[in-house]
């Protein structure tokens, strides 16, 4: 809850001196919640000390105090306290990750590119999160302007090829492919080997890239990977493929997009809208399963959304293992 929080802790009075109970309430205060001392006097065990919740009146006086002034409004999910990290379970021991992030770059020439706004936050923050849940983490990156975790296995792919060339090449070892990559849709159809002169005019005549989410969906239908698995003769150790979709305005398009794709997920949202854009703290994202309902998140902290998307990579991951699992025992 975006809430004002009072907490009223009442134990024995040897309890709430006890160091961890102090270091305990010292975190509610860091979180900005408002703490109602127990008061000191006869405790149930006998003994006297601080300890007995706080008369009902302080109480109140300190629900008012928190909530005084205070606009009434919706709960802003980016407000929350901050998530603890080293509490998430290892969930993803043993898997293998692949998440692209940050733009392309189309060169022109040798100065020149195409590129795109993209800061690669969203990406690295589902490195970062995967990372945390114990997955064995391959990050593919175009340009970013954020630091890149240290623990993942960094493959640079400046330009739309190079990014389908390493994705193509690691996927056949992976459990999952996340694309949270702005990969350019076009690239110039030739690339001058000298740098263009002003005064020779430039007019550019684009091409368009290869679909890396399309053909990494199409060449997992076709059962294509087994060959490159290490273990992959006859077990299905299909990779869970996400797209994200950056949209304009309405997210219309997505459900078609994740159709047409051939993902598991689709992550769309409207980059148009200030807590979504290139570069923010937050993303609001709608999540696309095909053949379901849109599912419309509220505004979150990128970690927070790239930790919900791997709960929902992590249960695909499960189902997976256990379909595998069931039609292995059947033809036993
Ligand atoms: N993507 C990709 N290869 C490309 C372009 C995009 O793998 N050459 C991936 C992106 O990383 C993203 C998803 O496809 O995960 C959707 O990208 P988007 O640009 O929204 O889709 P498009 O195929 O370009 O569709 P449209 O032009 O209709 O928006």
């Amino acid at each position: 809850s975006a809430a004002p929080v009072v907490v009223a802790p009442a134990m024995d009075g040897e309890m709430y001196a006890h160091p961890a109970t102090q270091a305990n309430v010292d975190r509610l205060r860091s979180f900005g919640y408002a703490l109602v001392e127990p008061e000191v006097g006869p405790l149930a065990s006998g003994a006297t000390g601080q300890g007995r919740l706080a008369e009902t009146a302080r109480i109140l006086d300190a629900v008012v105090e928190a909530v005084a002034g205070r606009a009434i409004r919706a709960a802003d999910e980016a407000q929350r306290p901050p998530v603890d990290e080293t509490l998430r379970e290892p969930d993803l021991e043993g898997r293998h990750l692949i998440v692209t992030a940050g733009g392309t770059a189309e060169p022109i020439d040798p100065v020149r590119f195409i590129g795109n706004r993209s800061t690669g936050r969203m990406g690295v923050a589902l490195a970062e999160a995967a990372l945390r849940r114990g997955a064995r983490v391959t990050l593919i990156c175009g340009a970013t302007s954020v630091p890149l975790p240290a623990e993942a296995e960094i493959r640079p792919a400046p330009t739309a090829a190079a990014m389908r060339d390493a994705v193509l090449s690691v996927l056949p070892q992976a459990d999952a492919l996340i694309m949270a990559a702005a990969v350019a849709d076009f690239r110039p159809t030739r690339v001058s080997e000298r740098k263009v002169a002003r005064s020779e005019g430039l007019i550019l005549e684009l091409e368009p890239t290869d679909d890396i989410l399309a053909e990494a969906t199409r060449r997992i239908t076709r059962g294509e990977l087994a060959a490159g698995r290490p273990n992959g003769a006859g077990r299905d150790r299909r990779p869970v493929v996400v797209g994200f979709a950056a949209e304009t305005g309405s997210l219309d398009r997505a459900p078609d997009k994740a159709e047409r794709k051939g993902v598991d997920l689709l992550v769309a949202n409207d980059i148009t809208d200030e807590a979504s854009g290139f570069g923010s703290e937050t993303n609001r994202v709608t999540l696309i399963v095909p053949g379901s309902d849109p599912e419309p998140w509220p505004v979150l902290p990128k970690i927070e959304v790239a930790h919900r998307l791997l709960d929902r990579v992590s249960a695909l991951l499960v189902l997976r293992d256990a379909l595998n699992a069931a039609g292995a025992s059947s033809v036993a």
